[in-house]
């Protein structure tokens, strides 16, 4: 049995190895690798995970090893040329033919796979999905682990093997250029979808990182920031989130991050990355360093296993000086084999040796587009709907569509994740992409891609094309007139949003509040559609009968956007993020170190909200966002009725939910910890489920509430600690509109990190 597995294995590997050559050379290759099997025990794939890197690397030299602790950038870059061997994309770490271990061929994948540069040719396509925080505003797991299986089938057919997926940073800052990346300011939300994306990923044969670890929750100065906050504000909130997401995805890597943690670099902090990590969390994958994150070899002894994109490093540190190190005793060999253990012991745990990728296998674009789509669909999340001005009937009325790059495709963020050469249903449909300037590294990815599904044409499809007018909005007073002619306007707005750069404030850039109000002065019935990577202030809101968010909305959005707006589709989107007024309610009004040149040292100070991220933070000022975490309108009406709890140390809520309208619709129940012992101001989410409702029908909804919510985190005794009391769960429709609430008593009880 075992020697039939282990021949199985060493076969499906040689297939890949020698398709393509001359038959009988191909057998000579073959029996000889039947032969090298043998001789590779490694290759049973009844052992255990540990067994097999622990056999493998009893078999490497010093240099082999090595060779596994660093990489470079698979891309033309600068002075950089393609490394060989790599097949292109963020990173690689080669292989080695003598031992049969494969390369690690490395690509950007938060939304899609990405092609840097156009590395892998301008017609290599992949699949973009909406950003994360639409997928955050789905409150949908399945819809998670759904786009995660989708983007690693079109990496395997690409002939990647690890994506760097998985962000789930918290979103402390709605000016933050990466938020749309992320996963909202939730941590058990942004850990829940991040585990469950990266369990689709890795359900595929892959490894998958979750990143960037930790509290890398502000672009501007990345590399110089350091992130200041207290031990337990950190466990209940940015690592909570990291924590979850690790134990659903179990993540063959960890990606550790640029920024300094109370003044230690992300890359080399012991205690993140020794202490928590491996030590409190058990977590027995690899550590791999953002893309130029190494700043001292130090790295090596407290806790990073591999050095990616080294070129972007002022050195190679886990090459000449780590040989080094060892050598003169400063380092142990012992660190360097569990270095290489950990990477082996993912790349067998998660099917790198026994599943390798197929490159060139076909892409069912077709259906990846319509994961995409259903992502969007649910994302979308209906601000205002004054009036009932949506859905929109087919009635013959005359639109004016304005605006937002609307008759090219839907806006996407820029930076390392954007899928660059996107999904398109026609080579012929020319890409927009508008770069937005800039100088410094990051300034080739600073663009406004639009993906070629114009909201437009599919308006147009719904409303007749003689129905509907366009204007580009370049010119307010133009398009007013236009909107004046109309029985309704639709005005498309974006927000670019890139990695590298925070927003300097939440406006809308590119005169587009003026371009709203002066349409929305023509035309009483004006909706707006926003694409934006984060939270924008709002002059026109009382102006405009309609707001819909649909974020960056990926491969399908314009024909998600369409369908919401025509009522095809019933929104069931809820903000990941809580919507401030303005910058003003923020903890911090000014953005730390802003107007100070990148790479000045500055210091964030998130002792001041602490773990009272967004919409905590709201509820312990007792002040109101413009709407909060958790708000979305539908077209239909949900009830919710009493709250019952169950206590113990598995605490559950349950509540039953009906679709009091007449339309089928999905609610997205959110229950949360209102108050404790000691604190009233409390608002922690502690459990959502999204279910589906036909009209008139009811749904009983139990969540298990994870105790780390209701706990704080005890720095003395080194772990969480409920203290005996009353606590409060409600059930709301968003984090302020609770509609009732019922007591959990829970006696004195603390446990382990
Ligand atoms: C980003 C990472 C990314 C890496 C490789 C870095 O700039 O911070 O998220 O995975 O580049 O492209």
């Amino acid at each position: 049995m075992k020697t039939r597995k282990l021949l199985a294995s060493a076969l499906a590997g040689s297939m890949v190895l020698f398709a393509g050559i001359a038959p009988a050379q191909a057998q000579a290759q073959q029996a000889e690798a039947n032969e090298t099997a043998q001789a590779r025990p490694w290759m049973d794939t009844s052992l255990s995970p540990d067994r097999r890197a622990a056999l493998l690397l009893a078999e490497m030299t010093f240099d082999e090893k090595i060779a596994m602790l660093h990489g470079p950038m698979a891309m033309p870059f600068g002075p950089f040329t393609l490394p060989e061997g790599a097949i292109g994309s963020a990173g690689y770490i080669p292989g080695n033919p003598r031992l049969g271990i494969p390369a690690l061929q490395e690509t950007d994948a938060s939304l899609g796979i990405t092609n840097p540069m156009l590395v892998r040719g301008a017609d290599d396509m992949s699949t973009p999905l909406p950003s994360g925080l639409a997928l955050a505003a789905t409150f949908n797991p399945e819809i998670a682990y759904a786009g995660g299986v989708m983007i690693a089938t079109e990496a395997r057919a690409k002939g990647l093997n690890v994506l760097l997926a998985g962000g789930m940073n918290l979103a402390r800052d709605p000016r933050n250029g990466r938020n749309f990346e992320y996963l909202g300011e939730d941590p058990l939300l942004a850990g829940v979808l991040g585990g469950e994306s990266v369990r689709g990923i890795q359900s595929t044969g892959m490894v998958s990182t979750v990143k960037h670890y930790a509290v890398n929750d502000q672009e501007h100065n990345r590399m110089t920031v350091d992130s200041v906050i207290g031990e337990a504000d950190m466990r209940e909130s940015d690592l909570l989130a990291f924590q979850i997401g690790i134990e659903r995805g179990d993540p063959g890597s960890v990606m550790c991050a640029y920024n300094m943690i109370n003044g230690v670099y992300g890359c080399q902090n012991d205690h993140l990355l020794n202490q928590v990590l491996k030590g409190d969390w058990g977590y027995r994958g690899w550590v791999m360093s953002d893309w130029g994150a190494v700043e001292a070899l130090e790295a090596a002894t407290n806790g990073l296993e591999q050095q990616s994109g080294e070129q972007l490093d002022q050195k190679i540190w886990f090459d000449q000086p780590l040989r080094e190190a060892v050598a003169n005793g400063s380092i142990p060999q012992s660190r360097v084999d569990d270095m290489a253990l950990r990477i082996l012991r993912g790349m067998f745990a998660h099917g790198l040796f026994d599943n390798p990728p197929e490159r060139g296998a076909p892409i069912d674009f077709a259906a990846h587009a319509a994961v995409a789509q259903r992502e969007a669909e649910e994302g979308i999340v209906l601000l205002k709907n004054e009036g009932g001005i949506l859905p929109l009937a087919a009635s013959g009325a005359r639109i004016a569509v304005i605006g937002g790059h609307a008759e090219a495709g839907v806006a996407s963020g820029g930076g390392s994740s954007q899928v660059t050469a996107p999904y398109r249903e026609s080579s012929m449909v020319p890409l927009r992409s508008l770069p937005i300037g800039g100088e410094g590294m990051m300034a080739a990815w600073y663009n406004v891609l639009f993906h070629p599904s114009p909201p437009l044409a599919a308006i147009r499809e719904r409303a007749g094309e003689d129905k509907v007018a366009f204007d580009t909005g370049a010119y307010p007073g133009d398009a007013a007139r236009i909107a004046g002619e109309a029985d309704l306007a639709i005005v498309f707005v974006y927000q670019p949003s890139s990695e590298g750069a925070d927003a300097p404030d939440m406006s809308l850039p590119f005169g587009q509040d003026a371009l709203i109000a002066a349409v929305a002065a023509a035309q009483p019935n004006t909706i707006v559609v926003l694409q934006t990577g984060n939270p924008v202030e709002m002059p026109w809101e009382q102006d405009v009968k309609g707001i819909v968010e649909s974020w960056y909305s990926g491969a399908k959005g314009g024909e998600a956007i369409a369908r919401i707006l025509f009522g095809e589709v019933n929104p069931s989107g809820r903000l990941p993020i809580s919507w401030p007024v303005d910058a003003s309610q923020l903890p911090r009004p000014e953005i730390p170190g802003w107007g100070t040149p990148e790479g000045t040292p500055t210091r964030v100070d998130y002792t001041i909200e602490g773990s009272d991220v967004g919409y905590r933070w709201y509820a312990r000022e007792g002040t109101q966002p413009r709407y909060a975490f958790g708000y979305g309108l539908s077209y239909t009406d949900f009830d919710h009725g009493a709250v019952r709890v169950s206590g113990g140390n598995a605490p559950s809520a349950a509540v039953t939910v009906t679709n009091s309208g007449d339309r089928a619709g999905q609610d997205v129940v959110q229950f949360y910890l209102t108050g404790k012992p000691g604190n009233d101001s409390i608002r922690r989410l502690v459990g959502f489920e999204k279910v589906s409702l036909a009209p008139g029908e009811s749904r009983e909804v139990t969540v298990r509430i994870d105790p780390r919510i209701l706990a704080e985190w005890d720095e003395a005794a080194h772990g969480w600690h409920i203290a005996a009391g009353d606590y409060r769960i409600g059930v709301g429709t968003d984090a302020v509109t609770i509609t009732d609430d019922a007591i959990l008593s829970l006696r004195n009880r603390r446990f382990g990190p």
